[in-house]
């Protein structure tokens, strides 16, 4: 069957008012673009003209600014799923404008499927190769892909020549059996493949194919600097002493690594850390820090559910791909992400915290507990099955004014049962093995910054000491309501509450 090749406007112009959208991508990597920049024009003109437009948006993850920037700033949106990290976004959603269901990043394809958030009017998908019978190669990213063609009544390709040919086969494209028919996902090691390198759907589904030139929209994070390459040498430095002492096997344990600067340096350190052999990740963002060191040889395979990398960075990979072909494969968020096969696995996942409190609760998605930062991602995927699951964060934001360990988090998103160790650039805290009162200990001492440590010890003494997670309960925010009244949490004043 041959398509019809067709205009972005001619595309946009199949998507209307209440429709749910289901994209390709997860992160920018891979993320359909052409179609949702032109989708915000239409919006723009409804609105203008006095009509309601705005759809539902179900992703792998964050995008780019041609999906969520754009159709934030429209006004477009009125449902998403999941994690995105996109400012305007952000502030609409902050600002109640849009409906945000953060969602872990593994169950997003499965809950499609299970009805739980509508039908999938239409799929856009990014791809670098389609076939007449219906075989869609994806580019740098599986995301909830396979799922949404499935589910969508119509599909629609953004085929992009900013991707090479050469993604052909990076993918193992794989969409288990939902409940009761679901048996096990045969992912033993990194490495194995389990699907197809293509999603396979009908044609006669694919409405029209737009082509593109669009590169990804991935962003580079800043530079290394002093405080978070103190964090990577931490992680590094516990991890090996955890080798050393024969919890970690001596052939070490896949890693997963969360995206930004702390990340990179983490595994910056423990790529250079030669007492760690090389190693493998089962992770689902694979960055520039990664590509470096598969090509040293401190890291022997990739698994991942995206390339977040610069462009210049993918388009090595790519021309490279001989080198790449059997270090690298992609898979869709639901088995990159899936909990079933990381504890099998026994990755060591290390994400970061906004913040933490004494007893090793952790907030990774609000900001003074009411607003969204950018989701859970896949922290929880990973930290709930890990086999040893690591917070890092630095001790303090704000230049000090806010501390990142606090009496009692201001949401919740993994709790004291999940996280095993807080590392912080003062140092590390090992909560496995012990009670919240010896967590707190471990905490205070380790992770705290100087300036705050006496007022999280005096915090300790106005309990009552005998509970097991001992709390005075008026209190427990008490730094979250000093920094909403003078902007600093160091001006926290035990006295008011006693
Ligand atoms: N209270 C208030 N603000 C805080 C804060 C706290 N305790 N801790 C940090 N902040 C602010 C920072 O000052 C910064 O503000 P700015 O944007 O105005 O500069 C902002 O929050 C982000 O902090 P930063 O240190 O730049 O964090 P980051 O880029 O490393 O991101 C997370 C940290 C937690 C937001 C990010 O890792 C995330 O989204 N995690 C959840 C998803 C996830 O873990 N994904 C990986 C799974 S594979």
């Amino acid at each position: 069957m041959s398509f019809n090749h067709i205009s972005v406007a001619e595309a946009a112009s199949l998507i209307k008012h209440g429709y749910n959208i289901g994209l390709s991508g997860f992160t920018p990597a891979g993320t359909a673009k052409a179609v949702t920049a032109e989708l915000a024009k239409i919006a723009e003109a409804e609105h203008a003209a006095g009509r309601p437009f705005q759809v539902g948006i179900f992703t792998g993850a964050s995008t780019g600014d041609s999906c969520d920037g754009v159709l934030s700033r429209a006004k477009a949106i009125r449902y998403r799923a999941p994690y995105t990290t996109n400012p305007d976004f952000r502030k609409a959603v902050n600002n109640g404008e849009i409906a945000y269901n953060d969602i872990h990043l593994s169950q997003m394809a499965q809950e499609l499927r299970y009805g739980f958030m509508g039908k999938v009017n239409v799929a856009i998908i990014e791809a670098c190769e389609v076939t007449d019978d219906g075989k869609i190669y994806l580019t740098a990213a599986g995301g909830i892909s396979p799922t949404v063609c499935r589910l969508a009544d119509k599909i629609i390709i953004e085929l992009n020549a900013a991707h090479s040919k050469a993604a052909m086969g990076l993918h193992d494209v794989y969409e288990p059996l939902d409940p009761p028919y679901r048996r096990e996902i045969p992912v033993y090691k990194p490495s194995d493949r389990i699907g197809t390198p293509y999603i396979q759907v009908d044609p006669k589904k694919i409405v029209g194919i737009v082509e593109t030139n669009w590169p990804d929209e991935a962003r580079s994070f800043s530079a290394a600097d002093p405080l978070t390459d103190k964090i990577g040498r931490n992680v590094a430095d516990f991890l090996a002493s955890d080798m050393k002492r024969g919890i970690i096997p001596p052939t070490f344990l896949p890693l997963q690594s969360g995206v930004g600067n702390i990340a990179n340096a983490v595994l910056s350190a423990l790529g250079h850390d030669k007492t760690i052999p090389p190693f493998e990740m089962y992770t689902e963002v694979i960055q520039n820090s990664v590509i470096g060191l598969i090509r040293e040889g401190r890291i022997k395979f990739g698994s991942a559910c995206s390339l977040t990398v610069t462009n210049d960075c993918l388009q090595g990979i790519y021309d490279d791909m001989d080198f790449f072909r059997d270090k690298l494969v992609l898979r869709p968020s639901e088995i990159s992400n899936n909990p079933e096969v990381v504890r099998r696995l026994g990755i060591i996942s290390i994400n970061t915290a906004i913040e933490a409190d004494i007893y090793g609760n952790v907030n990774s998605t609000h900001i003074g507990g009411t607003k969204m930062m950018n989701g859970i991602g896949g922290s929880g995927d990973f930290t709930r099955n890990a086999y040893i699951s690591i917070f890092t964060c630095p001790s303090v934001a704000k230049e000090g004014k806010i501390s990142a360990i606090v009496p009692m988090i201001s949401h919740h998103d993994h709790t004291e049962h999940d996280v095993n160790i807080i590392v912080t650039e003062q140092g590390v805290a090992d909560l496995r093995g012990k009670s919240p009162k010896e967590r707190a200990q471990a905490i205070i001492e380790n992770c705290v910054h100087p300036d705050y440590k006496q007022l999280l010890w005096d915090y300790l003494k106005m309990t009552d000491g005998k509970a097991q997670t001992p709390h005075a309960i008026r209190a427990a925010l008490g730094m979250h309501a000093e920094l909403a009244k003078s902007g600093d949490m160091r001006n926290t004043d035990w006295g008011q509450y006693l």
